[in-house]
């Protein structure tokens, strides 16, 4: 089992969208997965409540559930848990940290977005942790957005798709759907099938293979 944890204080950044289309995208590439959702807001939930599809399996839970959830589901069926933190600095965001096998910061290419991943990043170091940013919410076609990414890409740490801003991930959560259910054929769903593949090399990858985030801790 790998835990997978969507983490940035930055709310608005795509935490929650992403954890969840992924989480589908994973269900469809065959394995099993469920959400674990840390964050009062409760998207996950909501569009849980809209679903009318069967699964993933979604549990709310706080901070200290974390740790003896995560004992239990260590020795589970699951192939991936998907954590799903708020977008604020807490002992909960931490503990989430630590449970991860890989933390996710998605990040809209914003100069807001860019410096507020910051104490994320300072926090996901000091435990060690093996992590990739996710651009998110990006136009297009952008220069300036590739630049940027093109330096992080060569340490391993960004993947090799940017997720664009379309407005097939807000009907999608709003249907109780991932986007790759949605519309299957759409381009945001083939953005989040690269994006999964990517996570899922990443996550299973050991150390040294795939650049500096590999420096660190494996928690397997
Ligand atoms: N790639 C995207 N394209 C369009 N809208 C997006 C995208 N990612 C997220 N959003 C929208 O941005 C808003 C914030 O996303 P959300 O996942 O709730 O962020 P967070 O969980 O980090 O606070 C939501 O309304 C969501 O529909
Ligand atoms: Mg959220």
């Amino acid at each position: 089992m790998k835990a997978l944890t969507f983490v940035t204080q930055k709310g608005g950044s795509g935490k929650s969208t992403l954890c969840i289309s992924l989480a589908v995208a994973a269900r469809e590439a065959g394995h099993t997965v469920c959400i674990l959702e840390m964050d009062r807001q409760a998207t996950v939930s909501d569009w849980l409540d809209h679903r009318t599809v069967d699964g993933p399996e979604v549990a709310q839970i706080d901070a200290a559930q974390l740790e003896p959830v995560m004992e239990r589901l260590r020795d589970s069926a699951y192939d991936y848990v998907f954590i799903d933190t708020p977008g604020v600095d807490s002992p909960g965001t931490l503990s989430a940290i630590r449970a991860a096998d890989l933390c996710i910061i998605p990040c809209r290419p914003t100069p807001a977005d860019l410096r507020a991943f910051k104490p994320t990043l300072a926090a996901v170091y000091r435990l060690e942790k093996k992590f990739a940013f996710v651009l998110n919410q990006t136009p297009p076609r952008s220069y300036r957005v590739r630049d940027a990414a093109d330096g992080l890409a060569v340490l391993g740490i960004l993947p090799d798709v940017n997720i664009v801003a379309r407005t097939d991930h807000q009907d999608a959560i709003g249907l109780g759907l991932g986007v790759t259910e949605l519309n299957p054929k759409g381009q945001a769903a083939a953005e989040v099938r690269k994006l999964w593949s990517w996570i899922e090399r990443k996550a299973q990858a050991g150390k040294g293979l795939t650049g500096q985030g590999e420096r660190h801790v494996q928690a397997a």
